[in-house]
């Protein structure tokens, strides 16, 4: 696909048939500029690890109605915070969320960091995390890698090489396709793609925006991809 065409295509896609999240700024908001909260976008990205869309929603709804500021979740009691989090499941990602949040109010004076680099300082913010806040909350042209996104990625260049040596090549090929404008529903429309479209099993193909372009669709069967490594 050329790199020009898959951003429009995409967008076009998501202005229709977004999710509606409640840690995003519709798709109207966003075309003018007006970037989602940091503290939302953060807090929503941390919950999404290893944890379904679905599951996420109320335990984030419930976050924010008790901490409705990263300087509110810095002072929380820590037995609070891993109150509100039981049934997320995996206990390091909310001990380390604490941190993060008091990192941020202590040494970013309440602020998050703008830049992938600056976000990677933080506890618990790793590669995806730090390129999903810069992208979403600070419409940063970072590119936002994850399982979803790889699926897409593989399918639509068909490529061969298996996961996790594919990846260097995947995260060019999303860096040349995201665009300067509205980086960060680029990023989130890919994954939303993955999630209801270009589904490990099954795809439904014939509502892909990029059905025209997806090499794999051509040339072979879309549901082999990514490839896996030989056992
Ligand atoms: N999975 C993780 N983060 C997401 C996001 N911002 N939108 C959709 N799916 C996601």
């Amino acid at each position: 696909i050329p790199a020009a065409d898959a951003a429009p295509l995409l967008l076009e896609w998501y202005d229709r048939h977004h999710r509606d999240l409640p840690w995003r700024v519709s798709p109207p908001m966003a075309r003018r500029g007006i970037v989602a909260d940091p503290y939302h976008v953060w807090l929503s990205e941390v919950m999404l690890q290893q944890t379904t869309v679905q599951a996420v929603k109320a335990y984030f709804e419930k976050f924010l109605s008790l901490w409705p500021t990263v300087e509110d979740l810095a002072r929380a009691e820590n037995e609070d915070v891993m109150k509100a989090w039981a049934g997320l499941g995996y206990y390091a990602r909310a001990r380390n969320l604490k941190k993060c949040a008091e990192a941020v109010a202590n040494d970013h004076g309440g602020r998050f960091p703008d830049t992938e680099d600056g976000l990677k300082s933080l506890p618990g913010i790793g590669d995806y995390t730090a390129a999903a806040i810069a992208a979403i909350a600070f419409n940063r042209r970072s590119a936002v890698l994850d399982g979803n996104v790889e699926r897409v990625i593989s399918r639509l260049y068909a490529i061969e090489t298996p996961l996790p040596a594919a990846k260097p090549e995947m995260r060019a090929r999303v860096a040349a396709l995201t665009p300067e404008s509205r980086p960060g529903d680029f990023a989130q429309a890919m994954m939303d793609l993955g999630a209801t479209i270009c589904t490990p099993k099954r795809p439904a193909c014939s509502l892909c925006p990029f059905r025209a372009h997806c090499r794999a669709l051509a040339v072979a069967d879309p549901e082999t991809f990514p490839r896996k490594a030989q056992k």
